[in-house]
């Protein structure tokens, strides 16, 4: 089939002025992916796309790497100017040249294909719709049959064209030879002083070429130019995927607030409140409930498993769990099955065992605790001697009281106790108790002296 000699031209030159940013335009993200890769994504297959770079080139040029082969047009003087740019590799293509705009996030790779289809056995195909608001946008000019035969830019456009509701996206298929034979043909004799790659339409209509055109709902040719547009396109991609999950099977109570980016997975009758964020490639199980709060990212929850107001990266979580509220799983965390990591517990690079609880205010790092284990309020797995990190291993079945001291490297054996307030150094025997605290100093009636003293309340 065609599709799959069709070369992608993505012009990516301009400014992005209205963006007021530092950052070139195209790299901004849209549900957490920059807008050129959504731009590659929809690409067809065939040989290895052109962008065509200027503003910020370097830093494109960077974030896009070997997915790419990149041209510069040093000066932006139009969009048919940038097409010109990439001369050498449409030389070289026999077939189809897909050419678009690389700030366009919510192109689908179903309206591309349907394009490409259009585009057989003809010069050209355009991709349009129809705008509530049209101001700004090229217009299709279609003859008395219907037929597209021309472009016409806004500011150059007459009153009556102006009238015009179907605008171009900005995205065509050409046939390569045709569209160098245009390209030679362009001027700039025109309102902005500029090469227009839409006047190629009119040059192949005027030569009697038939022009492929396909109408696409107005929200997928979004072209974003501005913050607002960007904030649109995110709500979009927002929609999409949420109605996705709730077909699914997954309860969203709000989802307007809820944040899944695309590579997310999510098991049935699992429920997620608003102000969660699940980003990269984290998969919940089924019958969750992800509480209001949580950003979970590269992370697993297993079936059954609650966590709120908490921070998930790169952590495991196993079934019936509960995290949080405000926890912090750091990279390297598993926790086990029927674990309790309650409120102020952070971990990092931490194995938790099954049914093992660490209720409140801990630090746990860079070790082990077995099964069934309870590590009390406040301790701290001391892990940094500020120089190197070490492990601790707890056993099975351990009981660790609260505001322990546990200093790396340490083991503390199955079975064993550590009495609150211990500092712990080296290793606890398995079964044994371990207490290690200062006996307290009773001064009897030291406070009824200082109060008839008067020194105090
Ligand atoms: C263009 C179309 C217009 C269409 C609109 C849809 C032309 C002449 N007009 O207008 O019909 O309705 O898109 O959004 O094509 N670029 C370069 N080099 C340049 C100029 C532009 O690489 O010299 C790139 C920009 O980075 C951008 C894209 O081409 O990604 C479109 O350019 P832009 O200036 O936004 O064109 P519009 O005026 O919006
Ligand atoms: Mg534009």
């Amino acid at each position: 089939m065609q599709t799959e000699s069709c070369l992608s031209l993505i012009m990516a030159a301009g400014e992005g002025t209205r963006m007021n940013s530092k950052r070139p335009k195209v790299l901004h993200a849209v549900a957490g992916k920059a807008m050129i890769d959504r731009v590659l994504d929809v690409c067809p297959q065939g040989p290895k796309p052109v962008v065509i770079v200027g503003h910020g080139r370097q830093a494109v040029e960077e974030h896009v790497g070997s997915r790419a082969r990149f041209v510069v047009q040093e000066e932006q003087k139009g969009t048919g100017h940038a097409v010109m740019m990439a001369r050498e590799y449409l030389t070289q293509h026999e077939g189809l040249v897909l050419v678009l705009a690389g700030d366009m996030p919510l192109l689908t790779r179903e309206t591309i294909d349907a394009l490409v289809q259009q585009a057989q056995g003809k010069k050209a195909a355009l991709l349009s719709s129809v705008a509530a608001d049209p101001t700004g946008y090229g217009r299709i000019l279609r003859d008395a049959t219907g037929n597209v035969c021309g472009i016409v830019e806004h500011k150059d456009a007459t009153q009556a064209q102006r009238n015009i509701r179907e605008v171009n996206a900005s995205v065509y298929v050409f046939e390569a030879k045709a569209l160098l034979a245009c390209l030679d043909a362009l001027t700039c004799d025109n309102a902005q002083g500029e090469y227009y790659l839409t006047d190629c339409i009119g040059l192949l209509a005027q030569k009697g070429e038939a022009i492929g055109a396909v109408v696409a709902e107005e929200e997928t040719c979004l072209g974003v130019n501005n913050r607002a547009q960007l904030a649109q396109a995110e709500e979009a991609v927002r929609r999409r995927v949420n109605e996705r999950w709730m077909q699914a099977g997954v309860t969203l109570i709000d989802p307007a607030h809820t944040y899944i980016e695309e590579d997310v997975q999510i098991g049935r009758d699992s429920v997620i409140y608003p102000g969660v964020i699940l980003q990269g490639h984290t998969i919940i199980g089924e019958d969750c409930a992800i509480l209001q709060g949580c950003r979970i990212i590269d992370s697993q929850i297993g079936d059954g498993t609650d966590v709120q107001n908490s921070v998930l990266i790169q952590a495991r979580v196993g079934r019936e769990t509960h995290i949080g509220p405000y926890a912090y799983l750091r990279p390297g965390s598993v926790v086990g099955n029927a674990c309790k990591i309650g409120d102020f517990v952070e971990l990092k690079n931490m194995q938790v065992g099954d049914r093992s609880k660490l209720p409140h205010l801990t630090y746990a790092g860079d070790g082990t605790i077995g099964t069934d284990c309870n590590i009390a309020c406040g301790t701290i797995f001391v892990n940094y001697d500020g120089k190197v990190k070490q492990q601790t291993h707890v056993g099975n079945h351990c009981f660790v009281g609260c505001n322990v001291n546990l200093i790396a490297p340490a083991e503390i054996g199955d079975g064993a106790y550590v009495a609150a307030g211990s500092t712990v150094v080296g290793e606890v025997p398995g079964d044994s108790l371990c207490i290690g605290r200062a006996h307290a100093d009773i001064k009897e009636k030291w406070a009824k002296r200082r109060r008839e003293q008067g020194r105090l309340k």
